[in-house]
């Protein structure tokens, strides 16, 4: 295999000699492309020796053949390396920004499998603008190979480590689970999915809702997110955040207002999840101050019903659109579950049967069951939502 190592300024770059070196030994072909940064930390003639070929560093460089030679090695490489890769480099890749040698050569090799190898103190790592990069890079097929826990060269200890050479050969070694980008498995996909609970007003302070946190839907925003789609999330009220440059917000209060904002946002969808806890019912008047106390003979709330947002979608629901619903249960789950596929028509539905111990409302974890239009279902074991939300993605969406 033919392997560009990108080296990036951090103190772990005196590391990359050794990666080189355990690379040629394995019998693959090496070019290094370092920053200006990298060579304070590593020389030139190091790279250059280690690899046996001549070292990219400068846009401009005098001795290249020709002014995009550095570009030209993305034809030559079977895949890229970037280690160590600073939060510098992270930036500028998730941004699409190319100012060097490096940064342009990463642009152009979309098409190839890229690994990161992060190296940074802790708290950059930890640092919100990082982790977004590093979720985007993810979600459009970049491998990141994990740093690691211990002593850094700042003189403190927590996560920031470059993985060791060995670590990170052996992950390139095992190349064919990393994806050229252009190959993330829902790329190119709009996803609606609808999280959390509705309120239904009642007066100015009070309102009619229900146990629902949001965890379901945001991890199936989440999951989908890094697998490359882009998702428009309709989220009632909650107090959960999410920062993923792939995830676009709309916050609801009412089942109206997520009907609205639902069936505005299908169409342009090719797939949508309805996980949320939508009332059925909403207060026939709402008051616009707080009601008072009625006395002893008690007050009388009348109910009309809120529109079906998944039953609309699904009448509406054209070729080329895959539509799953959830079903919250208590009994005879299986076979209420398969009427609302049917009746809502659906490709699949998502059971939830309250009498699961750590699935529903609130918890962090959930079990269910997916049936199919076929009638075939997939029964999940109890796991995190994030986990559960996997399952639901890979199994309805990527075929
Ligand atoms: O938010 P969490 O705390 O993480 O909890 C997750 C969850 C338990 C809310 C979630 O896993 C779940 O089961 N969601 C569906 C809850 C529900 O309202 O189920 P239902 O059987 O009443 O509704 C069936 C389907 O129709 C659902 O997809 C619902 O979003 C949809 N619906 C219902 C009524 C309505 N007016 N419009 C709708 O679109």
């Amino acid at each position: 295999m033919k392997v560009i190592v990108g080296i990036t300024g951090g103190i772990a770059a005196y590391k990359a000699p050794l990666l080189v070196r355990l690379l040629r030994k394995e019998g693959h072909e090496v070019k290094c492309v370092a920053t200006d940064h990298a060579l304070q930390f590593v020389t030139r003639l190091t790279l250059e020796t280690v690899s046996d070929n001549k070292l990219y560093s400068d846009l401009f460089d005098r001795g290249n053949n020709h002014s995009t030679e550095h570009i030209s090695l993305k034809d030559w490489g079977d895949m890229i390396i970037v280690a160590p890769a600073t939060a510098n480099i992270i930036g500028k890749m998730a941004s699409g920004i190319g100012d060097d040698a490096l940064s342009t050569l990463l642009l152009s090799m979309s098409r190839k499998p890229i690994m990161l190898a992060p190296a940074m103190n802790t708290q950059m790592w930890e640092c919100p603008a990082v982790q977004r990069n590093i979720e985007y890079l993810r979600s459009v097929g970049v491998h990141i190979v994990s740093p690691t826990d211990g002593e850094l060269a700042c003189g403190t200890s927590g996560t920031g480590r470059m993985a060791e050479p060995e670590e990170i050969m052996r992950q390139i070694t095992s190349l064919p689970d990393a994806r050229p980008i252009h190959e993330s498995p829902l790329n190119n996909m709009r996803v609606l999915v609808t999280a959390g609970p509705t309120y239904e007003r009642i007066d100015s302070v009070r309102f009619i809702g229900n146990y629902s946190s949001g965890k379901m839907g945001f991890a199936l925003a989440e999951a989908l997110a890094s697998m490359g789609a882009t998702v428009e999330l309709v989220s009632g009220p909650t107090s959960l955040s999410v920062h993923h440059p792939l995830i676009h917000r709309t916050d609801v209060e009412s089942a109206r207002q997520m009907f609205d904002a639902a069936t505005t946002l299908f169409p342009d969808c090719q797939a949508a999840i309805l996980s949320a806890a939508v009332a059925d019912y909403r207060p026939e008047q709402t008051a616009d101050h707080k009601l008072k106390k009625q006395g002893e003979e008690g007050m009388t709330l009348k109910l009309v019903q809120n529109p079906d947002i998944l039953a609309t979608l699904g009448s509406r629901k054209v070729e080329g659109q895959t539509l799953i619903g959830f079903a919250l249960e208590t009994d005879n789950e299986l076979d209420n579950a398969r009427h609302k596929l049917e009746k809502k028509n659906l490709d699949y539905i998502v059971l939830n049967s309250l009498r699961d111990k750590g699935a529903g409302f609130g918890v962090d974890t959930n079990r269910v069951t997916i049936i199919g239009r076929s009638g075939a279902s997939l029964e999940t074991p109890l796991l995190s939502k994030k986990e559960v939300a996997e399952v639901i993605v890979r199994h309805c969406l990527c075929h």
